[in-house]
């Protein structure tokens, strides 16, 4: 039986489980039809909210690359260097709900198989605010985006009632879930922020407010890096930076896990998994802890700002360890590597050797003793 790549997500059925994320890919109708014509089987919009946006006057997003002869690490543009991260402080879609409702529109009618995920933003400080939550979710799914996804997990926001700055409070990530969901026909996914001690506690609330799937991660918190010579971050206006948002090939060990606690925390749940993917060798990761579907941003924006020779690779890559492991779905290999994450006191000693975690009277004692004789 040859390979079959589509799949069902959170009830919805995928020509195969790679989506663009909401990110500068995705920016408008025109870019998330060429994705679609280029095979992804999926897209989530850049986020669009009601509130004000202006983005900073210089340069949104840069990428960090490292030197194979060196130990350097610098955003400048140089022969040789290979990407370590991507950097950004954009903030969510500076276009208008109005601007979007006809484009969502006329995207799903071109292309009414494939998977068009809305990412809407509101505050949450008043009724008035989550009310902005539930307008956003029906003028999208009123033109037929297929699925609601939350961001909960912008780090670079001021106000403190929206972003990550509500994704650290689990109350309110269930309060916003359940607004969306008295209103929403379609699937509703929560974007957790992965900078929160516990993220399965996060994860709690949003299942408790009725989400139907989790998705993780979103850039981590971070800064850009100093010049040595000018004594200026890399990245700034005016020589001001502010805390922003790290992706890319740096952050797959991270976000991994985070989505190990994840899908061991919640086994039967829908996982969508985001950080660092470039090819299938790296998404294998996220399907084998259990992820169900999985979103690129930055290995596309570097690649025609939508990533055809990414999805390229990522349709082929799916295939060929398909055919070597003889799988025939997505679900013959979802989650085979989730129990594997164990605490580090399970893990084998040499022989002689018993461990406790910490708690019994080897180790430390035995040296100390040691140390006496
Ligand atoms: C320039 C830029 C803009 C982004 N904008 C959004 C956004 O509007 N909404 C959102 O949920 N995530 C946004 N993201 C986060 C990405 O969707 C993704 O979660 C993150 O970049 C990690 O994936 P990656 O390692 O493939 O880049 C943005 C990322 C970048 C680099």
């Amino acid at each position: 039986m040859a390979a079959q790549l589509s799949t069902v997500f959170t009830g919805l059925r995928f020509e195969n489980p790679f989506l663009l994320s909401s990110a500068p890919p995705t920016e408008s109708d025109s870019n998330i039809m060429r994705a679609f014509d280029a095979g992804w089987g999926g897209v989530v919009t850049k986020t669009i909210g009601l509130h004000p946006v202006v983005n900073v006057d210089g340069p949104k997003t840069k990428f960090l690359r490292a030197d194979a002869s060196s130990p350097r690490l610098s955003m400048q543009k140089r022969a040789g260097a290979v990407l370590q991260s991507s950097w950004n402080w954009e903030l969510i879609s500076d276009k208008t709900l109005d601007w979007w409702v006809p484009r969502i529109a006329r995207v799903k009618q071109a292309y009414p198989k494939h998977i068009l995920v809305a990412s809407i933003m509101a505050g949450s400080g008043s009724d008035q605010e989550l009310s902005n939550w539930q307008t956003l979710a029906k003028a999208c799914q009123d033109e037929g985006a297929d699925a609601l996804e939350l961001n909960l997990s912008c780090p670079h926001m001021d106000r403190k009632d929206m972003g990550s700055n509500i994704g650290k409070d689990q109350e309110l990530i269930s309060v916003v879930a359940e607004v969306v969901k008295e209103v929403a026909r379609v699937p509703v996914w929560a974007k957790l922020t992965p900078s929160t001690t516990d993220i399965v506690v996060e994860a709690r609330g949003a299942f408790l407010g009725g989400a139907d799937a989790i998705v993780s991660s979103n850039t981590f918190p971070s800064l850009p890096v100093i010049d040595p010579e000018t004594l200026e971050f890399e990245m700034n206006v005016d020589g001001l930076v502010s805390s922003g948002g790290l992706g890319g090939p740096s952050i797959l060990p991270l976000s991994m896990a985070k989505m190990a606690q994840l899908t061991q925390a919640f086994p039967d749940k829908a996982f969508s998994g985001i950080g660092g993917i470039a090819d299938f060798s790296h998404a294998l990761n996220y399907f084998l802890l259990g992820c169900g579907t999985v979103q690129v941003c930055t290995a596309a924006m570097l690649d025609h700002a939508i990533g055809p020779n990414v999805i390229k690779s990522l349709i082929a890559g799916m295939k060929a360890a398909m055919e070597r492991h003889g799988w025939n779905t997505l679900e013959d290999f979802r989650g085979i590597r989730r129990d594997r994450v164990v605490q580090h006191s399970r893990i084998r000693r040499p022989d002689s050797k018993d461990y406790h975690g910490g708690y019994d009277a080897e180790g430390y004692a035995a040296a100390e003793a040691a140390a006496e004789r």
